[in-house]
């Protein structure tokens, strides 16, 4: 290695050690609270919409199981949420997770990280308008964390919004400044669920995936084959993903109705 390139490299860790000394929780900002459109948020988005409901009951199930995955030794703290193909439910299953998790009665703080850099839609599912920059504006330029990170309103949820599309996504969420942002980030919140593209069509997924705790496939029900989520499987395996689990949307439950009185 050349001697600028290892100067460069031991700034870069000095830079990286200094902000990781920061106090907790220092990063997240207030944004107007009129940009938040007095909580127009996607009723799809159960958690918040209907938090007593059977469906809500589920994520509680979910946020429990992920909880007992987690060890000392071992913590999940990092968790992406992705699919087989486009359109299955990942990214309202991902809010609907988050919101569950902040609303867990310990007050662990939550960052939404939007990292579908193609497709970014979750801030307009949170009503959130006005997004001026994100992720990928941060990735390219030499923006401050504390610019685009967003107070939701939901009490102990911050989000991280996508921003502009940039021509280059799976290069940005390979980049050395992706890794850094995590390990930042990670020191600041207690977990971070992350929305990602699918996996068959893009590299997305396996690119980012390797750099956290591990992934949650959603498979909709009725829709994906079996051989599309297993070769789903294979491409995550093969990029070093750790896959936690499945969960399964667009299923219908016909629960008698003296069990929705236990709920
Ligand atoms: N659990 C669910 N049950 C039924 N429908 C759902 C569920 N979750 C999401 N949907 C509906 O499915 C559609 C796609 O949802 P969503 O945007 O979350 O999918 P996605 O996998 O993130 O899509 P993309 O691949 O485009 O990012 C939306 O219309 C949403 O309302
Ligand atoms: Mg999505």
């Amino acid at each position: 290695m050349g001697k600028i390139t290892e100067a460069l490299k031991k700034v870069a860790e000095d830079r990286l050690a200094r902000m990781d000394k920061k106090p907790q929780h220092s990063y997240v900002v207030t944004v107007d609270p009129k940009l938040t459109k007095d909580f127009n948020i996607d009723p799809h988005v159960v958690a918040f919409s209907d938090p007593a409901s059977p469906v809500s009951e589920q994520y509680k199930i979910l946020r429990t199981n992920l909880m007992s995955l987690s060890s000392k030794t071992k913590p999940i703290k990092t968790i992406g949420i992705t699919s087989a193909i486009h359109n299955e439910g990942k990214t309202i299953t991902g809010l609907n997770l988050a919101i569950t998790m902040a609303h867990d009665l310990n007050k662990k703080s939550i960052l939404f990280m939007d990292a579908d850099l193609r497709k970014s839609r979750v801030h307009k599912i949170l009503g959130i308008e006005n997004i001026e920059a994100g992720l990928s504006e941060y990735l390219q330029d030499s923006l401050s964390i504390d610019n685009i990170l967003i107070k939701t309103g939901i009490e102990n949820l911050t989000l991280l919004p996508a921003g502009k599309g940039p021509k280059n996504p799976a290069e940005l969420l390979a980049s050395y400044r992706m890794k850094e942002t995590l390990s930042i980030l990670k020191n600041n919140f207690d977990y971070i669920i992350i929305d990602t593209p699918p996996v068959i069509p893009v590299t997305d997924p396996g690119v980012l995936g390797s750099q956290i705790d591990g992934m949650i496939m959603v498979v909709q029900a009725g829709r994906t084959q079996r051989n599309v989520v297993q070769h789903a499987k294979h491409l995550l395996d093969q990029a070093g993903v750790k896959v936690l689990g499945y969960i399964m949307t667009s299923v219908e439950y016909h629960l008698p109705q003296y069990l929705y009185r236990y709920m």
